[in-house]
């Protein structure tokens, strides 16, 4: 039975493969919806090869091996082959907006392709929700080729999040985006999506309830997030906000002559 609408989707299995040298990876991991999962490794030890075998639901036929399954079983070639592959969304440090648009037209376009019906409700939630990720405020007549790169990463995770059917999100390295990432990623697990992020950022990849450690182009361990781990991460986002009004503070042209405190 092809899968089709989101809420069919209730749990995302990875089987094991092979490492870059052939060693077996001894994996069997099942993700649920509402879950956030980080993926953690130098870089060129496969973080985005794993992403790209859920990508494309891998079934042993790519460098790693691994297999992906959909609700515990093989997922139907005439999903994994399809031209907009309706299960999964992916969002990368590079996407931009090209098109000659307004915002407000964009998700509009969008809500009605989806929906098959638009309301100024659904498209004003969308721009309010990524107006919450972006640094600065855009408007729903604001043209997509103004908008900066941490505003049209913002209305790309907003729009995923409110109007996309994709029930699995995966996320390569936006930690320099521009965008509240904490919040970001809330309203992706709000909306109940299965959330993969490879990161380099200790905020990140702490954010997520268990992190897959890769090395060598296996999943080496999967570590839980723990509750002094969690006390970590509050630390950390102390620190970062510290730094965020710092930095906007030098930007409105201040002196920063007290210490910072957190
Ligand atoms: N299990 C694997 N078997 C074979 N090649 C792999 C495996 N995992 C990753 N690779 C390859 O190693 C290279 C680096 O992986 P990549 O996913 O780009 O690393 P990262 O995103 O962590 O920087 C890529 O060419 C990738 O295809
Ligand atoms: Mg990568």
């Amino acid at each position: 039975v092809p899968l089709a609408a989101a809420e069919t989707v209730t749990s995302l299995t990875i089987l094991g493969g092979a490492d870059k040298v052939g060693e077996p990876e001894t994996v069997d991991l099942t993700l649920r919806p509402g879950e956030v999962v980080a993926i953690v490794g130098p870089t060129g030890s496969g973080k985005s090869r794993l992403l790209a075998d859920i990508e494309c639901l891998a079934q042993g036929d790519t460098p790693s091996g691994r297999r992906v399954l959909i609700n515990g079983a093989e997922p139907d070639p005439a999903l994994r082959f399809a031209p907009l592959r309706p299960l999964i969304a992916q969002l990368t440090q590079s996407m931009t907006f090209v098109v000659d648009l307004s915002v407000g037209e964009f998700v509009a376009l969008h809500a009605e392709a989806r929906l098959g019906e638009v309301s100024s409700e659904i498209v004003g939630r969308v721009i309010a929700a990524a107006n919450r990720l972006a640094g600065e405020r855009f408007g729903p007549g604001t043209a997509l080729t103004q908008l900066s790169g941490g505003q049209s990463r913002a209305l790309m995770i907003a729009d995923t999040a409110l109007l996309g059917a994709a029930p699995v999100v995966l996320i390569d390295e936006i930690e320099n985006a521009g965008i509240d990432r904490r919040k970001a990623l809330e309203l992706l697990v709000e909306k109940e999506k299965i959330v993969l992020m490879s990161t380099h950022d200790p905020i990140l990849a702490l954010l997520g309830q268990r992190r897959l450690v890769i090395r060598n182009g296996a999943i080496a361990a999967v570590i839980e997030t723990s509750a002094r781990e969690r006390q970590t991460l509050e630390q950390l986002q102390r620190v970062d906000s510290a730094l965020m009004d710092l930095r906007h503070r030098l930007r409105q042209g201040e002196r920063v002559e007290h210490p910072l405190t957190w």
